[in-house]
């Protein structure tokens, strides 16, 4: 018996360890993880409680008809107007509230050059420009209008 009294004692705190383990994991695990395999069930209708944020195009369009037309026309016709001027969906509900933020002159340039500064990894066909050698020190808007930017 002394000569195995060594090996007793690891069980046991390899016993202690898993008593422990299962405890605490009885304790913390919320009571419907698992009713959809490996996931909390509730996450869902905390994530669909959480307010909806973007209006969506179409409200847009509805009140912004000129700006709405203007880039439907154009090679931005494919961007959603939230894209550029952020989720606006307590604006779309209330547009008498505080006025949405549009891209400053000063922001400008990197605010277009997130899409359009060149670099090997955009498609070749993807229009780009060089920030240093494309008017630099311009804001964009001085020239492209941003709702159809082709010349
Ligand atoms: C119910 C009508 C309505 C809806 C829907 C609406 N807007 Fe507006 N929006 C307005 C009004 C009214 C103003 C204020 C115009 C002003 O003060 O000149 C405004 C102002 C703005 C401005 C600021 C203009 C400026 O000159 O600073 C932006 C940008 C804008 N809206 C974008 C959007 C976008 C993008 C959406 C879609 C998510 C949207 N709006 C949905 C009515 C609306
Ligand atoms: C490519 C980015 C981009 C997209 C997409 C875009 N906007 Fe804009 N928008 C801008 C910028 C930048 C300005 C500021 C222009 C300036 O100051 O000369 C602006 C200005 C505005 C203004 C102020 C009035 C004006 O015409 O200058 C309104 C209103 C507006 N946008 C609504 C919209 C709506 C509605 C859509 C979708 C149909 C939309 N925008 C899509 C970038 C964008
Ligand atoms: C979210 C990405 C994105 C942002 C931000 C963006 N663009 Fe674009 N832009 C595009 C896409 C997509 C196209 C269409 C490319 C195509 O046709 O292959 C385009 C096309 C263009 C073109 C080519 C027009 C033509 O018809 O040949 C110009 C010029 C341009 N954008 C200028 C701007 C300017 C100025 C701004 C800032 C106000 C801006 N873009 C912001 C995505 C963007
Ligand atoms: C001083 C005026 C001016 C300013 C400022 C300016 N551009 Fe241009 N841009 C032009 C002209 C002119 C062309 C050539 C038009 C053509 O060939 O159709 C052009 C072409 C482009 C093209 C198309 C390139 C292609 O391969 O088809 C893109 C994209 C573009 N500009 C983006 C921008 C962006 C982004 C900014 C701001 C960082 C900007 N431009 C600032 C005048 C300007």
């Amino acid at each position: 018996m002394k000569d195995i009294e060594h090996l007793v004692r690891v069980a046991v705190i390899f016993l202690t360890a898993i008593a422990f383990f299962l405890v605490a994991r009885a304790m913390i695990k919320p009571p419907d993880y698992g009713k959809l395999g490996r996931y909390r069930a509730g996450a869902l209708d905390d994530i669909k409680a959480l307010p909806v944020k973007y209006a969506g195009q179409a409200s847009c369009a509805g009140c912004h008809k000129a700006q709405a037309k203007e880039k439907a026309g154009s090679s931005h016709r494919g961007m959603a107007c939230e894209s550029c001027h952020g989720a606006l969906a307590a604006h779309a509900a209330a547009p008498k509230g505080p006025k949405p933020s549009k891209p400053s002159e000063a922001e400008m340039r990197r605010f277009c050059l997130r899409c359009h500064e060149a670099s090997v990894s955009r498609p070749a066909k993807f229009p780009t420009v060089d920030d240093s050698k494309h008017n630099p020190d311009v804001a964009c808007s001085m020239c492209h209008k941003p709702h159809a930017p082709k010349l």
